[in-house]
């Protein structure tokens, strides 16, 4: 009987194929594997991967906060429900149209503050699947969307690290990812080759618009613009698209409970307007998103 690789093996030799697009987080020398499961500069600073296959490249304690595993689980399953998939959809087309091909060689697909890792997951097997090869990386601060990612996807390059200092070497990644997480755009002009793509996504002004009035009526928390947002990205790049995905689903017991574990917007909600709305239920929610990608 064949024994599946274990999580550890198939990120080592990830590593060793792709060394040489990571750069010490400490001296930005380049990293080597190091036997039997590490990396290592040549300043020996060592970085150990993890058994699910990632390594934490963080030089200091960050707290992720409320980023923990039980939100993490819970964004999982809510991918797994396809609460995602129109939105994926349009980032594939995204991709298809704007990024560079490289038919000789791999596209890099950095995916920064990429949680537990589904978007990237799909997204670089997507592009695998016409036929070019691409390599995903995913980073994330926060170790428990990481080790999920580690244990949940394989074949993929999981790291933890700060998105405004990663770990890469200049000029290395295709497109950048930056899904529904802080951006650092000094830092992805770095990383970015010249004929590379930002693919950001922002919350739309309606993104779980059912779920702010229930929990915030007659608050500020209750709407919500980005405009600023899409301002900053347009001072960056010259956008080549920007895109509104716009779509409503329908939710269950289980997938509202999944929906209050994973949102951010219940941090700091009234107690009583939680227990109400899960009392309650919500028979649909929307999820809206502006995609823009620039070059
Ligand atoms: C709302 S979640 C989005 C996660 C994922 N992109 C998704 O759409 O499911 C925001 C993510 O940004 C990450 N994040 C926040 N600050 C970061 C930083 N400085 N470096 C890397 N990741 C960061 C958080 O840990 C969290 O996983």
């Amino acid at each position: 009987m064949q024994t599946r690789p274990r999580n550890i093996d198939v990120a080592t030799r990830l590593f060793r194929q792709n060394g040489s697009l990571f750069a010490c987080p400490l001296c930005g020398m380049d990293l080597q594997v190091d036997e039997p499961a590490a990396l290592r500069c040549g300043n020996h600073h060592t970085y150990d991967l993890a058994k699910q296959g990632y390594v934490n490249l963080l030089t200091s304690r960050v707290k992720a906060g409320k980023y923990n595993s039980e939100l993490f689980a819970a964004r999982l399953a809510l991918h797994q429900t396809g609460f995602f998939t129109e939105l994926l959809a349009a980032l594939e087309n995204c991709i298809a149209t704007y990024a560079p091909r490289r038919p000789q060689g791999q596209l890099i697909i950095l995916d920064a503050g990429c949680g537990e890792g589904s978007h990237l997951a799909h997204l670089a097997a997507r592009v695998q699947a016409t036929g070019q090869p691409a390599l995903g990386i995913g980073l994330d601060i926060a170790k428990d969307g990481i080790r999920l990612a580690a244990s949940t996807y394989t074949g993929l390059i999981w790291c933890v690290a700060d998105l405004a200092r990663s770990p890469l070497q200049a000029a290395q990644c295709d497109i950048i990812l930056n899904i529904l997480s802080p951006a650092n755009y000094a830092e992805f002009h770095r990383l970015l080759r010249p004929d590379g793509i930002v693919v950001k996504v922002f919350p739309g002004p309606s993104y779980l618009q059912e779920l702010r009035t229930a929990l915030y009526a007659g608050g500020n928390k209750e709407t919500y613009r980005n405009e600023d947002s899409v301002q900053q990205f347009s001072q960056q790049y010259a956008p080549l698209v920007t895109e509104q995905v716009c779509y409503q689903q329908e939710l269950t017991i289980t997938t509202l409970d999944y929906l209050l574990q994973m949102t951010p917007l219940a941090w700091n909600a009234d107690p009583t307007a939680l227990e109400a709305v899960r009392r309650a239920g919500l028979d649909r929610i929307t999820v809206d998103a502006t995609i823009m990608v620039g070059r």
